[in-house]
């Protein structure tokens, strides 16, 4: 006769083996926490447009604005005094048109508000969004193939997103931002590429302090909805399947961050972050570099809807989405509610 007692309702359990012991009091479940979120863990992403003292609420994401230079300045100073390490930043053009031109004009809305930042807060982290969304005029994230265009290729198909005349006007915009102060330059288009031309492109002009931060494995996803609102930047035709990835593909997110580090890439990215855990989990298990996830507009906006219904609590509900971000592999956290969750975890 064995001394364990079995439970009529369990055959293998074992009544010395009781995991809730950890958990019965707050310090105890305090001390066995295996992952724990820091203001360091954050990235606050701003959108900015031209003006002075502008700060326009963005109607699908509560508690986010479109700023002008000067207010995203002061907001990057209040996240730094948070303890919040940088800014992710995304322009929304004066005028747009099918070369994205503002994207590598020196006085863009970018550099401009870089440099306002930089003069504000020098130590905090500029990252610049390098992509070509928020400036062309069809909202696709470079140049398209057009009959009559200047880099008309009459051998590509009509409409298609030219790949190798982006990447030239890519490297030039990075080096326009680098030059304005970006430390970081993350390109989020998903072309070819893009991260060899990049780093050869800022190599090249002197710049090679500046980091590359690749979005490797960004999805074509449902969930930047808010963001196209946000950054002004919908697709005036088709989507952006035929460059980001499948939701599909977990194998190929691996493909995409392979050639994204052999390009040179410092630390690579999966957008978006909640519906993608495995696929960050797998990413952080094949790289050694830092891997960033991006909690994007549609996880935001989605977890404010529902509390705003009472259906959820805002907080508890962030904190466990972040909290899962990070226990899933990523070392940097892209997310709107960066200041919130540094309010709440320090509360
Ligand atoms: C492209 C870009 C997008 C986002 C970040 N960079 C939009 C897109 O690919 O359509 C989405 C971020 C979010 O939804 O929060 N420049």
């Amino acid at each position: 006769m064995s001394s364990t007692q079995h439970t009529p309702a369990d055959g293998h359990f074992h009544p010395h083996l009781r995991p809730r012991r950890l958990r019965r009091t707050e310090a105890l479940r305090r001390m066995v926490q295996e992952t724990t979120l820091t203001p360091a863990d954050f990235i606050l992403p701003l959108f900015v447009r031209h003006g002075q003292d502008v700060q326009q609420p963005i109607r699908s994401m509560p508690g986010q604005f479109q700023w002008s230079p000067d207010k995203a300045a002061a907001e990057a100073r209040a996240a730094w005094q948070m303890g919040i390490p940088a800014v992710l930043l995304f322009g929304i053009p004066e005028s747009k048109d099918a070369l994205g031109t503002e994207n590598y004009a020196p006085n863009g809305i970018i550099p401009a508000t870089i440099r306002a930042i930089k003069d504000a807060v020098p130590e905090l982290i500029v990252i610049s969004d390098m992509c070509f969304c928020e400036y062309t005029d069809h909202g696709h994230c470079g140049i398209i193939n057009h009959a009559g265009d200047p880099h008309y290729t009459p051998r590509l198909p009509e409409g298609y997103l030219l790949n190798d005349a982006t990447l030239e006007l890519l490297a030039r915009a990075s080096i326009v931002h680098a030059e304005a102060g970006a430390d970081i330059i993350a390109p989020s288009g998903m072309l070819d590429g893009m991260v060899g031309a990049i780093r050869a492109g800022l190599d090249a002009s002197g710049l090679d302090h500046v980091i590359v931060m690749s979005y490797a494995a960004k999805f074509a996803s449902g969930f930047y909805g808010p963001f196209r609102e946000a950054a002004e930047s919908p697709p005036q035709f088709g989507d952006r399947s035929g460059y980001q990835m499948d939701p599909a593909n977990g194998r190929e997110a691996l493909k995409e961050v392979a050639l994204d580090v052999a390009e040179g890439a410092d630390i690579v990215m999966v957008k978006p972050a909640l519906p993608y855990l495995d696929v960050l989990s797998a990413v952080r298990q094949a790289v050694s570099l830092p891997v960033a996830a991006y909690q994007v507009s549609g996880e935001y906006a989605m977890i404010h809807a529902a509390a705003a219904n009472g259906w959820i609590g805002l907080e508890r509900c962030a904190l466990e989405t972040l909290t899962s971000i990070k226990r899933a592999g990523a070392d940097m956290i892209m997310t709107y509610f960066a200041k919130d969750a540094v309010r709440w975890i320090s509360g």
